[in-house]
């Protein structure tokens, strides 16, 4: 059978595979710990509920703009006066089926094919095969000093005339790290300098500890007419828990949202008009419950740092935020997708394979279940991996034998 060059070069997802094989396993009643998660687990918003349920009821549903409702423009503009201090115009903004859709979307308004685009690694793992569908070229940059903090240097040393764009997620999906205001201040002036595009995946900008804030990129921006090469992406998945809801967007000059628009119009066209509703409905209601995930992941994570220093040989920074530690468990195995299988198959614990997001020997937790599946789901990787450890485990009232070490 013939499949295209850019059908080929795309990677299956192993983390997309190891939630399905989780998944069947679960639904066979095994005693699965998922600490791979990319999902609060709080409720939807009731704001967000009474205002879907609103327009469900009214039977009146159909198509809606390519680039969003009034409605939703309205929203983001809104939500980009308070959370950027920056007013746009509803030409400036579009909305998509999640944040993923509008960086793809992006990336194909800016990306012609050999185009090469820069992320730091750590990396979220879509942005690489985002980058190969448009035939261009991803160039992930790891931090000199070996830190998930990227140097302006370790950026500049990889700009060539190639160089189209460069995207940071900050804070980072997988380490939870905040870029500095520094390298956020340098970065956009870089880009504005050598006429880069610099998307900036804004996604979990709210959810940040210890009294850290988000920083604003547009604070540093001097081009902000219709020149900027500013794209900021923002979905109500994280901030909300609404990941089910697929509604994300993008703010950026009026050209490049147009252009936006027209390939989201051959694509999707525009986002489901119930979950544009709900997203609404969140974005304008009460914030408290943003503020109540926030405090929950901030307790989650000082649990589950405690109890992975209770291990020997690991190294972690201590994330600023979203809901994911990178883990350096290269003391254990340096190969990280055989030892995620391993904790898999052995102690049923989920967790994500750091060689996805650009460094093997860590692993990715997730700390955005409750207390009771972090504190279980390392007691377990403890077990497994320690070779002190008892020779029985009980997993309720089955009992586990090591057969191995
Ligand atoms: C860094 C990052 N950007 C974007 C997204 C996509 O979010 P959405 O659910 O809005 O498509 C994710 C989801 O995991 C993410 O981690």
């Amino acid at each position: 059978m013939s499949i295209s060059i850019i059908g080929r070069s795309i990677a299956v997802s192993a983390t997309l595979l190891l939630n399905e094989k989780a998944a069947i396993l679960r639904a066979k009643g095994e005693p699965i710990i998922h600490l791979g998660g990319g999902e609060p687990q709080s409720k939807t918003p009731i704001d967000a509920i009474i205002s879907f349920t609103g327009l469900l009821n009214s039977g009146e549903i159909r198509y809606t703009p390519v680039d969003g409702t009034v409605e939703m423009k309205q929203a983001i503009i809104r939500y980009t006066q308070e959370y950027y201090d920056r007013k746009v115009e509803p030409e400036n903004v579009i909305a998509s089926s999640g944040a993923k859709q509008s960086i793809m979307v992006a990336l194909q308004t800016i990306l012609d094919p050999q185009d090469e685009v820069i992320f730091p690694a750590p990396y979220w793992v879509s942005y690489p095969e985002m980058v190969k569908l448009c035939g261009a070229v991803p160039v992930p940059v790891h931090p000199e000093d070996g830190s998930f903090h990227p140097r302006m240097q370790d950026i500049i040393e990889n700009v060539t005339s190639y160089t189209k764009a460069i995207i940071l997620n900050s804070p980072n999906n997988p380490t939870g790290v905040l870029y500095t205001e520094d390298f956020i201040k340098e970065m956009v002036e870089f880009c504005e300098k050598e006429g880069l595009y610099l998307i900036m995946d804004d996604i979990y900008s709210r959810l940040l500890f210890d009294g850290k804030r988000p920083v604003n990129c547009y604070k540093y921006a001097k081009i902000l007419d219709e020149n900027s090469k500013l794209i900021v992406i923002n979905g109500v998945s994280k901030q909300y828990g609404m990941t089910g809801f697929r509604i994300g967007w993008a703010v950026a000059s009026k050209k490049l949202i147009s252009v936006m628009s027209n390939i989201q119009g051959h694509q999707t066209a525009g986002p489901a008009v119930l979950l544009q509703k709900a997203a609404i409905g969140a974005m304008n209601g009460v914030q408290t419950g943003v503020e109540s995930l926030r405090l929950t992941l901030e307790n989650n994570r000082n649990v589950m740092l405690a109890r992975l220093k209770a291990f020997d040989g690991l190294k972690f920074t201590k994330p600023d935020g979203t809901f994911y530690v990178y883990v350096d468990f290269s003391a254990y195995d340096k190969d990280s997708a055989r030892l995620s299988k391993f904790l898999l198959d052995k102690v049923r614990v989920l967790t994500m394979p750091g060689v996805e997001f650009g460094k093997d020997g860590y692993l990715r937790l997730s700390y955005c279940g409750g207390i009771k599946g972090i504190t279980q789901g390392l007691e377990r990787i403890k077990w497994a991996l320690d070779p002190n450890s008892p020779n029985e485990l009980y997993i309720g009232e089955r009992k586990l034998t090591r057969d191995w070490l």
